[in-house]
């Protein structure tokens, strides 16, 4: 589908979480298997879990061959011991539909329900996911117990919000898929010529005479056409959410109170979540950053920013996270009690009004025995326990954050349709990555304290950026000319715009646009360029005001990956290559923008800044501080980017401060603040133990 363009693709109505975060405070808890368990242990668990401060657990996910051990059997008996279980001690239950896992004997009657991979194999049951999205038996089959599911248990008190599958994400490339991709491709495109024109069939002699020659892109002997891929992907994601709904819809049926969600996955590759918002009640993430990462906490804000993004500013919910290790790497490092508590309070610090984990009790058996729960094998008296308890508590402190926004001035611009078809195959260079530019860019702001939203490009161009300062482009391949407009009228309204390298260079159909690039982009940027060049491994050195003139040439900074052959009209130049290929050529430019509203001293004009290659942090920290600083936006602390790893973030009335580092943060703060959780008192300066976490509020405020 062409992406839809209103604002309404945020998430809808949030009443029904609004309602339920009014009633619970922060929702903590995390996913509950009760099925693998006994009688006995399940009053063992629904009592620990009064004790950690669990308010909410996510039950029924995997449970479908225990509904539905036969075709058209339906076993709930023990479902309704726990639900009357967890009600009576209070404990809100998000009742998954479980169709996430069929069970075995669907594929054995129906095999057309399994999934395909590119190379034609079709997986089996033993794992999960083990569905076709397209499979019309399977969505029969799953639409079915979902609606006995929901008609059962609407009514039950202890179920206070509906979960949709799990991390939908399967892809598939069998028939019946590809029947779905041609269906989808007619809708798109109407005519088998149109669809030509798009994928440009020209080239490599793939010209279609008619739309059952089409293919998803299965396994073939050399490139895949970059128009197919992207279509394939935009089609496996418009699939999986049509899972999402018709779910959905099913339950809307019967309840059309309690809020319907999914675990979404962060950056995920295969789903394009702006698409997905708007049909969630709550926007809710499942995030396991690495312990082994020194970036993932800036990574995590990152992801973060995005769910508070997806759902307009509202707040959203941290579905899934672990408490210690995870087990699916190759190599899992542990995560200590303190960090797990840090990485809870972060997503509240960024807008989640509800922390929960996978999950509630360790499996002792399989796939995942080895992952970490909130209650571990060894029990309710282990370290990881007593920190799961600790969280609770402090969550229960945080009850007046509930409902309170993130606001920020910074915008920076993502979206999944240009991630993809910037990182098809057969381009410049595969090292520029999309996410690792977002990202770079994104933990110089996250250093100083700066809040940012992000935004879909499209989005930016209805909203015409209001309210934003800065604007962000650090990579976005495909750009709509309305887009392109939204960021020009941005700078003519005083912002700072600042362009990554390798933006705008494709249309919608992933067709290059021609004339110096960034074709719709130059005008505003006062540069073009006419070469894209990759860069030696070592990079290119690079000379100009942005460098400075103490820095010699050999073992200056150096630009990375990804060069351009630029030449300024209007720009200033800060940047340019010393040696080489494009030695003397532009690197990054500058170049003012008049205001439209026709106020016209220096200070108070818009700047457009062109960064046209991969540049080091301290250059790219450079840039961004020029484009903050003119646009008059700070961090929320002052001098925050002299402690490393030490994060702050305002939400409402609360400031949270959090020291990632592993030594003592003394931050200076000016005023008088308390902190919620230790109840100790500040005077301009708040002392952070490494680790340790700060939720200040102002003293008589
Ligand atoms: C995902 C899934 C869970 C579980 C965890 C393990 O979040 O949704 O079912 O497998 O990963 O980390």
């Amino acid at each position: 589908m062409p992406h839809e363009k209103s604002a309404t693709r945020r998430a809808g109505d949030l009443a029904g979480f609004a309602a339920l975060t009014a009633d619970l405070g922060l929702l903590y808890g995390g996913d509950y298997n009760p099925e693998q368990w006994d009688r006995r242990t399940w009053r063992e668990d629904i009592r620990l879990m009064a004790g950690a401060g669990v308010n909410l657990v996510t039950v029924g996910v995997f449970s479908w061959a225990r509904y539905e051990p036969r075709p058209g059997a339906r076993e709930f008996a023990w479902l309704d011991e726990v639900l009357d279980l967890l009600g009576a001690a209070g404990i809100a239950v998000d009742l998954a539909t479980p169709t996430a896992s069929p069970p075995p004997w669907l594929g054995r009657l129906h095999p057309d329900t399994l999934p395909v991979d590119a190379d034609g194999v079709r997986l089996v049951a033993g794992s999960r996911n083990q569905f076709s999205p397209a499979s019309r038996v399977y969505r029969e089959h799953a639409l079915a117990i979902t609606r006995d599911l929901v008609e059962r248990y609407a009514g039950h008190p202890a179920v206070r919000m509906w979960h949709v599958g799990n991390e939908l994400g399967q892809v598939c490339y069998g028939d019946e898929s590809a029947a779905a991709f041609r269906r989808w491709l007619r809708a798109r495109y109407g005519t088998v010529e149109a669809l030509n024109e798009a994928w440009a069939t020209t080239v490599w002699s793939q010209q279609y005479a008619s739309f059952d020659e089409v293919l998803p892109p299965r396994r073939m002997p050399y490139h895949v056409n970059p128009s197919q891929s992207l279509d394939f992907r935009r089609y496996s994601s418009d699939q999986l959410r049509t899972l999402y709904r018709e779910q959905r819809d099913v339950i809307r049926a019967v309840d059309p109170e309690r809020p319907v969600t999914t675990n979404l996955m962060g950056f995920f590759a295969l789903a394009d979540y702006w698409s997905w918002a708007r049909d969630l009640d709550v926007v809710a993430d499942d995030a396991y950053p690495d312990p082994g990462d020194p970036r993932s906490p800036a990574d995590a804000a990152l992801t973060a920013d995005l769910m508070r993004s997806l759902g307009g500013g509202r707040p959203w919910m941290l579905m899934e996270a672990a408490v210690g290790a995870v087990s699916w790497r190759d190599h899992n490092l542990p995560r200590s009690p303190e960090r797990s508590r840090r990485e809870a309070l972060q997503a509240v610090a960024h807008g989640a009004d509800g922390v929960c984990y996978f999950q509630w009790r360790a499996s002792r058996a399989g796939a995942e025995r080895f992952h970490s729960a909130m209650l571990p094998h060894a029990g309710a008296d282990t370290r990881v326990h007593a920190g799961v308890v600790r969280v609770g508590g402090d969550l229960a402190r945080l009850r007046d954050v509930v409902g309170q926004r993130v606001p920020a001035r910074v915008v920076a611009l993502f979206d999944w349709e240009s991630w993809w078809a910037a990182e098809e195959q057969a381009r410049p260079t595969g090292r520029l990555r999309t996410l690792d530019v977002l990202r770079a860019w994104y933990r110089v702001l996250w250093d100083a304290g700066v809040a940012v939203d992000l935004v879909h490009p499209d989005d930016l161009a209805i909203t015409g950026s209001a309210g934003y300062d800065v604007v962000l482009v650090p990579q976005s391949y495909l750009l709509s000319p309305e887009a392109a407009d939204a960021l020009g009228r941005a700078a003519s309204r005083g912002a700072s715009v600042v362009v990554g390298c390798f933006t705008g260079v494709a249309d919608r159909d992933a067709h290059v646009r021609t004339g110096r690039f960034p074709v719709l982009l130059a005008d505003l940027l006062g540069v073009s360029g006419e070469e894209w060049a990759a860069l030696p491994d070592a990079g290119v050195p690079l000379a100009g005001p942005l460098v400075g003139p103490d820095e010699p040439a050999d073992a200056g900074p150096r630009a990375h990956v990804l060069g351009e052959l630029l030449r300024t009209d209007g720009a200033e130049v800060l940047a340019s290559y010393a040696v080489g290929h494009l030695a003397g050529a532009p690197a990054v430019t500058r170049r003012r923008v008049p205001r439209s509203d026709g106020v016209a001293t220096a200070a108070d004009a818009g700047c457009a800044w062109y960064v046209g290659t991969v540049l080091p942090e301290p250059l790219l920290r450079r840039v961004l501080a020029d484009a903050c600083e003119r646009a008059g936006v700070s961090g929320v602390v002052p001098g925050l980017a002299d402690l490393p790893d030490v994060e702050a973030v305002r939400r409402g009335d609360h400031l949270f401060v959090l020291n990632h580092s592993g030594a003592a943060a003394h931050v200076r703060i000016p005023g008088e603040h308390s902190d919620v959780l230790s109840g100790s008192v500040f005077t301009d300066l708040v002392d952070v133990p490494a680790g340790d976490v700060v939720v200040l509020t102002e003293r008589n405020a």
